[in-house]
């Protein structure tokens, strides 16, 4: 079967929409919460070296690649890295070692995809809390993050805070993902992307602008300043350098289950990816750098002194945590004009959310649907894993709210470690191996086909092929003698000091599970679908 005779594909309308979905896929709660929260966890400046790093040698690089898989991909009607990879690697390897390869992508896709959008989608619920908050008013109550941290121990803890605006946000993902997303996805992130960019540089102004609205010794630039000094220390752990990286790749959506290659192959043949990839890249990092990290660091100091910050790096609570703390406390102290601000700000980054997990969710739905599940049912179908996978998050909250160190969220965090960056670099190790230039012989020519810049050469054949994976592996060999590991599971005391590590092991199990399931998968749909297929 060649390519000639697949039939017609779903393809992107515009170009602005496009960029914007990339953007919007790109764009969500790791530019604005995820990341302040790390920057604080590694040590602020020191944790933006390996950071910026990481982003020249392997973000950008990367998001080229990625785009010409999915490019690739979908023109033999392949929508999801499984069969994508499969596709490339046949033409070096036999079927059945292809398949193997293609297997590893399906069963680290389908891991990612699951168990990251559990805890995202949860993320999201807590980002729908505080726009309830906003639109009843009763942010107005919150002026200094010591306050905002309280209600975030009650959204962890009280089951009744949490599951509500989760399961609506679940329910909306699946409504706007099961009629296919690039007609309605594009509409909205055309109107979404723009208004989210202008009210951040709104608040980012607000931050340096608005110095000591508490008291004089709580002085914005402080937090600034905290943000860009480097802790030197924190270089010798191999955690920072590996979490730099996967900031990266959770930020540009890289290693996240393909859902770049998803979004990318329903591009047309020649239609440009190079400037394309760059400037969904380049949108991504000022909004996460210049935006993201700004703002929590500057409005974080203003309203809450150093708690904010202490809290993530001292007393090891939830990297989240810090950002989810500091908006509420600014709202707040605006008072009705507040609440309607933040009803805006909180609808804006529920939606920023929202667009990121439906890119996550559309991608379980082309794989489902290689399996013959509709569309309708394989939406419904990934929300109810994600509910089910995340709950574990509630009820380590439940289980531990009534003591003076919980509520813990140690399933949330290791599981935000192991999947959130771990298992993304290496899943972008893999492709930077068997999409590389040693295997994928033709990937440069696929890369700069209609290109309206060129990628040079050395950056597919030296940076991408040898500097990028010889430095995924270095990281990864060096990862086990870190000590900040410890961080992530949270220590809980009698009668429940077995929690912590419980977690930790759960969220493994469940990573174990998936990968065989879709490695088992995926070997089944390459021999059913993707076999007789020409490359
Ligand atoms: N790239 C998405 C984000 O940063 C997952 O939130």
């Amino acid at each position: 079967m060649s390519k000639e005779t697949l039939g017609p594909r779903e393809t992107w309308a515009t170009r602005v929409g496009l960029i914007l979905s990339m953007a919007g896929n790109a764009i969500g709660l790791g530019n604005f919460l995820r990341f302040p929260g790390k920057v604080a966890l590694y040590g602020g400046g020191a944790y933006l070296i390996p950071y910026f790093v990481a982003l020249f040698l392997l973000g950008f690089p990367l998001m080229w690649l990625e785009w010409a898989i999915g490019r690739h991909g979908g023109q033999y009607r392949a929508h999801w890295l499984g069969p994508m990879m499969y596709l490339i690697t046949k033409k070096r390897f036999n079927h059945s070692t292809a398949k193997i390869i293609a297997g590893i992508f399906g069963g680290l896709s389908l891991s990612i995809a699951i168990l990251l959008n559990a805890y995202y989608t949860n993320l999201i619920g807590w980002v729908g809390f505080w726009a309830g908050m906003s639109v009843s008013g009763k942010i107005t109550e919150v002026t200094e993050v010591s306050q905002s941290v309280g209600y975030l121990l009650k959204i962890i803890g009280d089951p009744l805070y949490n599951i509500i605006p989760w399961s609506i946000s679940l329910i909306v993902i699946a409504l706007i993902v099961s009629p296919g997303i690039s007609k309605g996805i594009e509409l909205g992130n055309k109107i979404m992307m723009p208004l989210l960019f202008i009210f951040a540089i709104g608040l980012l102004i607000t931050g340096f602008t608005w110095r000591t609205p508490i008291k004089p010794e709580w002085d914005s630039l402080k937090g600034f300043y905290w943000l860009w000094t480097p802790r030197y220390e924190m270089l010798k752990e191999p955690a920072t350098w590996l979490e730099g990286a996967g900031q990266i790749f959770f930020s540009l959506s890289l290693g996240i289950a393909g859902i770049i290659p998803t979004y990318a192959s329903y591009l047309r043949r020649d239609e440009d990816l190079t400037l394309g990839a760059l400037t969904t890249a380049s949108l991504n990092e000022f909004a996460e750098v210049i935006c993201g990290g700004s703002i929590a660091f500057t409005l974080g100091y203003a309203f809450g002194g150093e708690l904010p910050i202490g809290m993530v790096f001292v007393d090891k609570k939830s990297p989240f945590f810090l950002a989810m703390a500091v908006y509420p406390a600014f709202f707040g102290k605006l008072g009705s004009t507040g609440a309607v601000l933040g009803t805006v700000w909180y609808f804006l980054l529920w939606f920023a959310g929202v667009t990121s997990a439906i890119a996550i969710t559309n991608t379980m739905v082309e794989f489902f649907s290689d399996l013959g599940v509709k569309r309708t049912y394989g939406s419904i179908l990934s929300v109810i894993l994600m509910f089910i996978f995340g709950l574990p998050i509630v009820i380590e909250g439940s289980m531990t709210i009534g003591y003076d160190w919980g509520p813990s969220t140690t399933y949330l965090d290791f599981t935000d470690f192991v999947i959130g960056s771990f298992l993304l670099v290496v899943v972008s190790l893999l492709e930077t191996i068997f999409a590389g230039a040693f295997i994928w012989k033709d990937g440069y020519e696929e890369l700069n086909r209609g290109g309206l810049i060129k990628v040079p050469k050395w950056m597919w054949k030296i940076v991408l092929s040898i500097i990028a994976p010889i430095y995924l592996i270095a990281m990864i060999v060096w990862l086990p003698m870190s000590t900040r590991i410890d961080a992530i599971i949270h220590e809980t005391d009698k009668p429940l000091e077995w929690l912590g590590p419980a977690m930790a092991m759960l969220s493994l199990l469940f990573t174990l599970i998936f990968f065989i399931v879709g490695y088992i998968v995926t070997t089944r749909v390459i021999e059913k679908k993707y076999a007789q297929i020409q490359v």
